[in-house]
């Protein structure tokens, strides 16, 4: 088991523990009593997770004689909405929850931000912590505190950012997670070794798609490699004031690449191709060696991710895509980009030479329309 302590800076109170382990989860109970006295436990989680996981912590929890509820949504981007927030409060006041009470999100990405949200503006802030159950969640979702919900014209529009009392991470959880989900994880796992952390690139490198399987034993060490990583970030710029922007290599032309498809392109497989287009940039503007761009490269397309943006999405709706986001002002797009494996960069690049590098790395054709600014 591996405990990794988030602290933030300037907010000593509010730092908490991540606790990665095979089996960490019977200690769920444990872990709590350490936090303090809750008047009353919601497990929130969503119905594939729901007989998994969650269950069967209701009745452990249960089997200390805590009181405890279950809340389950439908599993799903579709849920995380404002909706969704509203009904789930509306059960805790019908319920009694008060200001003393504990939310535990077990579940995806989605479940934790949702939970973490309703934590958040329920009667002014409630605690709540979290127990991700997909790869993604338990290396980037459920770390760090940005919490919220989509709007129907965007995503996570509606949000705030409120840190949990603690993570509990256990890998035997994701081996009933589908294989496209596993490599969505892998995704941001790489995303993490290319931007912070040089020596986990080396150990993703030598495991390859060994590591897609849930039991390897290689797996508590790379997630807790990967969280570490991001509470490096998240601990010197909670709120991105800075430094947390580098979070998002592969993510500015990969938010794009989802918007541009309809969210048809998962957000790990999006982000692993804006990662291929931001690795050759980096080789372009950032003094990437051909050599490591060629092994960054390689690592993403040997867990079964793609490296180049699909050719039916052509340059012109990304680029609309990214203007929409606000990602491009004054036609300029500051990109995260890395210098050398393990070290990220912000780099400024013109609409101009974003189209035409798009347009020369993927033999995209030029979509003719001219003067995008
Ligand atoms: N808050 C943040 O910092 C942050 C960061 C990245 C992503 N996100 C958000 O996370 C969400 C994506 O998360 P996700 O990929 O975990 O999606 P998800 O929560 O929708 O989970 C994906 C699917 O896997 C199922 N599932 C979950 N655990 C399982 C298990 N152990 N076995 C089998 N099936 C299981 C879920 O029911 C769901 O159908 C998006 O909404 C995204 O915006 C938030
Ligand atoms: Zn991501």
């Amino acid at each position: 088991m591996q405990r990794i302590r988030l602290t933030l800076e300037g907010r000593k109170d509010s730092s908490y523990d991540l606790l990665i382990g095979r089996g960490i989860l019977s200690s769920l109970h444990r872990e709590i009593q350490r936090l303090g006295s809750f008047s009353f436990y919601g497990l929130v989680t969503d119905e594939v997770v729901r007989p998994l996981v969650a269950e069967p912590l209701l009745e452990e929890l249960k089997s200390y004689g805590i009181k405890t509820a279950l809340f389950t949504l439908p599993a799903g981007e579709a849920t995380k909405t404002m909706d969704t927030v509203v009904d789930l409060c509306h059960e805790l006041t019908t319920l009694s929850f008060d200001r003393k009470s504990l939310l535990i999100a077990v579940g995806g990405g989605v479940i934790g931000d949702i939970t973490g949200f309703a934590a958040a503006i329920y009667m002014r802030g409630i605690r709540y912590i979290q127990v991700p159950t997909t790869l993604l969640a338990q290396v980037d979702s459920a770390i760090g505190g940005k919490t919220g919900v989509d709007l129907p014209s965007g995503k996570n529009l509606l949000g705030a950012f409120h840190q949990p009392l603690l993570v509990l991470a256990d890998p035997d959880v994701l081996g009933t997670l589908p294989p496209d989900a596993m490599r969505d994880g892998f995704a941001e796992i790489i995303k993490s070794a290319l931007i912070g952390q040089p020596k986990l690139f080396s150990i993703l490198e030598m495991e390859g798609a060994n590591l897609l399987n849930a039991d390897n034993p290689m797996l508590e060490n790379i997630i807790a490699d990967a969280c570490s990583v991001k509470c490096r970030v998240v601990s010197q710029d909670e709120l991105e004031a800075g430094l947390r922007r580098i979070l998002n290599f592969g993510h500015t032309l990969g938010h794009a690449l989802e918007a541009a498809s309809n969210y048809k392109i998962s957000h790990g497989h999006a982000v692993a191709a804006g990662m291929g287009a931001a690795v050759q940039f980096s080789r372009q503007w950032a003094g990437l060696t051909s050599d490591e761009a060629d092994r960054a490269l390689s690592l993403i397309r040997k867990l079964g991710l793609p490296t180049e943006l699909p050719a039916d999405v052509d340059v012109n709706s990304l680029l609309v895509a990214l203007e929409r986001d606000k990602k491009i002002q004054a036609g300029i797009c500051h990109f995260v980009l890395i210098s050398k494996i393990g070290q990220a960069i912000i780099h400024p690049i013109s609409v101009e030479d974003l189209r035409q590098s798009l347009t020369q790395i993927q033999g995209f054709r030029d979509s003719g329309i001219q003067g995008f600014q």
